[in-house]
């Protein structure tokens, strides 16, 4: 399973690198706003440059021309980018033109199974549906994952991955592993989280305890 993380602060996708354990990244208009960056395209240029994996940057357009017209500009980023379009009938029609051309799409704001099916027979490289979103909603992020998994695992020419994002605990992403999903993209708050267990700590006072009492070093 690859873990991309969900966030567009250059200083948190650097400490997260720096652990070798990150595949990719995600960025939303939300979380670029968030970021306080002025420049979208320096932002992305920088964090592509940290990241050897795929990188989602999203188009701000919602018709179909001026969409295509962006698309092409985040695409000429890098060669890692993931141009991330809405799940919309524009958005899927610029996912097809892109993946054909060998550019790396991720198709954003999906909410059902339905939709799912239509960004993979539009060739998407990766659907993102969000579970924490519909969580919020009074209905199952996680039977979403179960149900796109399994479709998709019923169709050899579906290649699109299921990127489980709007991720909110741990247990999203232990959910969406046993599920099969290909990646989750996750907060770093949430990424850090995912190291943590009290025991862990309990057992390693314990282990630095007892070895001071041995009085040894292991040579270095
Ligand atoms: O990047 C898309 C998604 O992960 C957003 O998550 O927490 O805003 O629902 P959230």
């Amino acid at each position: 399973m690859k873990f991309f993380v969900d966030t567009a602060d250059l200083a948190d996708i650097r400490d997260l690198a720096e652990t070798g354990l990150l595949d990719g990244v995600t960025t939303n208009p939300s979380l670029v706003a968030k970021s306080g960056h002025s420049n979208f395209i320096e932002l992305i240029k920088e964090i592509t440059s940290i990241v050897d994996g795929p990188v989602s940057a999203e188009v701000a357009s919602t018709e179909f021309e001026p969409m295509l017209a962006e698309a092409h500009t985040l695409a000429k980023i890098a060669d890692n980018i993931a141009v991330k379009v809405p799940l919309t009938p524009a958005g899927l029609k610029v996912c097809k033109i892109l993946t054909d051309n060998g550019t790396m799409v991720n198709v954003t704001l999906c909410f059902s199974a339905a939709q799912a099916i239509l960004a993979a027979k539009a060739g998407a490289t990766f659907v993102s549906p969000f579970v924490g979103r519909l969580d919020d909603v009074g209905q199952s992020g996680m039977e979403l994952i179960a149900d796109i998994c399994s479709i998709y695992n019923s169709y050899v020419n579906f290649k699109t991955e299921v990127l489980v994002a709007s991720v909110r605990n741990p247990m999203h992403v232990v959910e969406a592993a046993k599920m099969g999903a290909d990646v989750a993209t996750i907060p770093p708050s949430v990424i850090r989280q995912l190291f943590g267990h009290p025991l862990t700590d309990k057992g390693l006072a314990q282990f630095v305890a007892d070895w001071k009492k041995t009085g040894q070093t292991i040579p270095v």
